[in-house]
């Protein structure tokens, strides 16, 4: 999962076009007589995803929603806490929504997500402003919490589940460009990565129920989306089972008896929807990528041969202390089955924390050298930022200095420019099938959209239109972005 790009310690090649970054703002519907609600997100897909499912719950009592945080009645901030960074873009959010509550009394201020899970009740005393704290499992409980807040009480739920999907609620999407769709397949996540808040503030994993996925990909395309993206923390490790007996990924592990779906066959049933639905994912966990699921991939046009599949540091004790649960040998093998079972062509990303506790330069260096070794189409890179809590706060000392921390990500950063430009030149010259996303953001008379392997690629209109499949001659490319013109044959 990948969280937006305002958090300035975070640094993409693709931001603008390969990211939802910045805030999201729901979309204008009003009827003219209900309250307005305006809702902003932070953090990655997922929450992204889940504020489309707050937005149908909200609805469904009646709200409007306002792209104007201004008009709004009710303002939710839907939160992250993945970095430092995360939480002081929030909280001087909240300061700019206090001067509005000071001159509309009635306005209600709730903020949801990973940072309410993390910080509950003690929120409302350190952020005045704040009416109603919402952990990611307790939405179905907005509609009462709301109800509480405009009775005078301050609200809060942060309840974790086990089994909460939401699977029966259909999102309604926000900025949503008609063509491509998140589709989250299941919540929480069972590893413990010591740098990562995420166990903490999203609860045990658990899997949705396949058949909701599928129906919920028939819709989409039924509406016009040609595009979805299954999401998860860790989208391999997804298990689900019949027996709803069995509680939890565990459970489900050892039960013989079970019909049980995992990741492989789950993806085979979204891309047999229909040939015209590309079906894209994220994220890959290096440990639980298996050979099924690259070989599913292979099998079918419409899913795209794009992998993230973040590897942290390229050193194996510096992976151990992060407890990521491979080393830099399983992390090459399976990048070696990726190239050996799908091609060069197919794009791989990664993630990469720069500067984690006790790493040495030669350490560092490894990153780079894994990083020469897969050359990565793209990669988000981040110095670390310890979060209080975490098994790494607790164990180790956050003792490499800031500039070196940042030193050493710029380093890998130029490494990636690199990269991306290498990886992209090798397309020049190829027909990819593209699909269109809309007009491009740098001029009118062009449209963008994205190859297979998740490149964003810039032709002339000429009349084409967005959601349609044409096959474009790369002519040229910067590190972002290929260019090229829709081919005539
Ligand atoms: N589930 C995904 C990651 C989700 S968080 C996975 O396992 O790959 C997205 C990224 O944020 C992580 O991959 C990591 O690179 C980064 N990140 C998480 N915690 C961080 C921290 N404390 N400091 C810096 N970067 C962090
Ligand atoms: Fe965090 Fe690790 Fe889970 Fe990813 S797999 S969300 S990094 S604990
Ligand atoms: Fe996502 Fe941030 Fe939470 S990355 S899971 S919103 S901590």
């Amino acid at each position: 999962m990948k969280e937006i790009i305002s958090d300035i310690d975070i640094i993409s090649e693709k931001t603008e076009e390969q990211e939802n970054c910045g805030i999201k703002i729901s979309k204008e519907e009003n009827t003219g007589k209900k309250r307005k609600l305006y809702i902003e997100s932070y953090g990655c897909q997922m929450n992204f995803s889940d504020s489309e499912i707050v937005t149908s719950i909200m609805k469904k009592e009646g709200y409007d929603t306002t792209s104007d945080a201004k008009s709004a009645d009710l303002i939710f901030l839907n939160t992250c806490s993945i970095r430092e960074k995360a939480e002081q873009t929030v909280r001087k959010r909240l300061t700019d929504f206090n001067k509005q509550k000071s001159e509309k009394p009635e306005l209600l201020v709730g903020v949801l997500g990973c940072m309410a899970e993390r910080l509950k009740d003690k929120l409302l005393e350190e952020e005045k402003i704040v009416d109603i704290v919402v952990g990611p499992d307790a939405y179905r409980d907005l509609p009462k919490l709301v109800e509480s807040a405009d009775e005078g009480q301050k609200a809060v739920n942060v309840f974790l589940s086990r089994e909460e999907t939401y699977a029966d609620i259909s999102p309604i999407r926000l900025n949503s460009n008609g063509v491509s769709a998140f589709i989250s397949i299941m919540r929480g996540c069972d590893n413990m990565c010591s740098f990562c808040v995420v166990p903490f503030t999203r609860g045990r994993e658990r899997s949705r129920d396949p058949k909701s996925i599928v129906a919920e990909a028939k819709q989409l395309l039924e509406q016009g989306y040609r595009e979805v993206t299954l999401l998860g923390q860790n989208v391999d490790s997804y298990k689900w089972s019949s027996d709803t007996t069995l509680k939890g990924k565990a459970q489900i592990e050892k039960s013989e008896n079970a019909d049980i779906v995992n990741f492989a066959q789950l993806l085979e049933m979204v891309a047999q929807v229909s040939p015209d639905l590309r079906v894209r994912f994220s994220t890959s966990h290096p440990k639980d990528i298996t050979d099924e699921v690259l070989y599913t991939m292979k099998k079918y046009e419409n899913i795209c041969k794009y992998i993230h599949l973040p590897v942290q540091s390229g050193n194996s004790r510096i992976l151990k202390l992060m407890n990521r649960t491979y080393d830099r040998e399983w992390y090459i093998d399976r990048v070696d089955a990726i190239r050996r079972i799908l091609g060069d062509e197919c794009g791989i990303s990664s993630d990469m924390i720069a500067g984690f506790c006790t790493e040495t330069e030669e350490e560092h260096e490894e990153t780079l050298s894994l990083m020469d070794y897969v050359k990565y189409d793209f990669s988000y890179m981040f110095f670390y930022s310890e979060r209080p809590g975490t098994l790494a706060e607790k164990k180790y000392e956050d003792d490499i200095p800031l500039n070196i921390k940042k030193r050493r990500l710029s380093e890998i950063i130029a490494i990636q420019q690199a990269h991306s430009l290498e990886r992209n030149k090798l397309d020049v010259g190829k027909v990819q099938k593209v699909l269109i996303e809309g007009v491009s953001k740098r001029s009118e008379k062009d449209l963008q959209g994205r190859n297979s392997a998740n490149k964003v690629v810039v032709f002339p209109s000429q009349g084409f239109k967005k959601g349609q499949y044409v096959h474009v001659r790369i002519k040229d490319c910067t590190p972002a972005t290929l260019i090229g013109e829709v081919d005539a044959n």
